[in-house]
């Protein structure tokens, strides 16, 4: 996804967070092939991090260097309940001296010109402690050399529900001033990107739902950057060539079994853009085999037809 993402516009990538001590145990052998590579295409290109031991964070930040990863994120954000229950993840949040102290372990093992960045929601929850800790961790963060940190305006306990709070991120950016703030949350379209950007002041957004079975919101973004007019959406044609070169590098870079069921994930979202989307995306769940693929693209991608609009179905 990082890759087609990056053919599409994307100006970096975010790789899925990995466990500190997955990175340690995996550092070598197959698994390391696909978890750790970064391909050419992909610069530059971060590593998030999850754990729970600054010194096992620090560590697989080494690692993840050496695998070619060009920065560091440090994941304080997942809203997931097993994850906070280990002490990992959005549970820094409530817990800011131990964010800060492994912003610091990370920071001293990483070289000078490494950069070094961070993911937060934007607190635990609405009570008024959350909100101090969130600064905390923001301002001591920038103070132990941060580069940047991404706001994702929902909270943990909000986890999906409700909208991202963007008039959260623009308080957050007007206290930073220069350091760099990157937006999170509700970004589904090309617009929506830039209005985050307006109506925030945030320097960059980083897009996630929005782009999942969908690179074309890459290019919509850069066509408006350019001062370009949209472009219209991908055509059913268009969007088999596309799928046809994801499933490749998919299985290129998971092999059959994983790279075929990671796959079937994002097809999924891709079908919203078919005019048939329902039919699609049930033919999509059904994909168990490689031959099945084929069946599916012969039966659906076959004749061209207008794209749809997959933003209604995106939530
Ligand atoms: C399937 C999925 C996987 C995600 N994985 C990560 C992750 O590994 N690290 C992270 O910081 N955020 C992760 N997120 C959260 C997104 O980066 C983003 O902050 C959040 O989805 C809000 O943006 P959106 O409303 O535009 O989707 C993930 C979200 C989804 C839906």
């Amino acid at each position: 996804m990082r890759v087609m993402a990056r053919r599409f516009g994307a100006g970096f990538t975010f790789a899925e967070v990995m466990l500190d001590r997955f990175v340690l145990s995996v550092s070598r052998g197959r698994k390391a092939t696909r978890y750790l590579r970064v391909s050419d295409e992909d610069r530059p290109a971060a590593a998030q991090l999850m754990g729970s031991e600054p010194e096992e964070f620090a560590q697989a930040a080494g690692v993840l260097l050496e695998a070619g990863f060009d920065w560091i994120d440090l994941n304080f954000g997942c809203p997931v309940r097993k994850v906070i229950g280990k002490c990992r993840g959005g549970w820094y949040l409530g817990n800011p001296q131990a964010a800060l102290e492994v912003i610091d372990r990370v920071r001293e093992v990483l070289p000078p010109d490494v950069a070094l960045t961070v993911k937060m929601r934007r607190g635990v929850d609405d009570s008024p402690a959350s909100r101090e800790a969130f600064f905390t961790i923001l301002e001591g963060a920038f103070a132990r050399g941060v580069n940047a940190v991404t706001v994702h305006g929902r909270t943990v306990k909000q986890r999906y529900d409700g909208p991202s709070d963007w008039g959260f991120l623009r308080q957050v950016k007007a206290w930073a001033g220069t350091r760099l703030i990157f937006g999170s949350g509700d970004l589904f379209t090309a617009e929506a990107c830039f209005r985050m950007m307006r109506e925030t002041g945030t320097d960059a957004v980083t897009v996630a739902r929005g782009a999942i079975g969908n690179p074309w919101i890459f290019s919509r973004i850069r066509a408006l950057a350019e001062n370009r007019p949209l472009p219209p959406l991908p055509t059913v044609r268009e969007q088999r060539e596309v799928l046809v070169e994801h499933l490749r590098l998919s299985l290129e870079t998971y092999g059959e079994k994983l790279g075929l069921r990671t796959m079937r994930n994002h097809a999924i979202k891709y079908a919203r853009l078919h005019p048939q989307y329902l039919d699609v995306r049930n033919a999509f769940v059904r994909v168990k085999r490689l031959d099945d693929w084929q069946t599916v693209l012969e039966r659906f991608y076959q004749d061209d037809a207008p794209g749809r609009d997959p933003v209604p179905d995106m939530t």
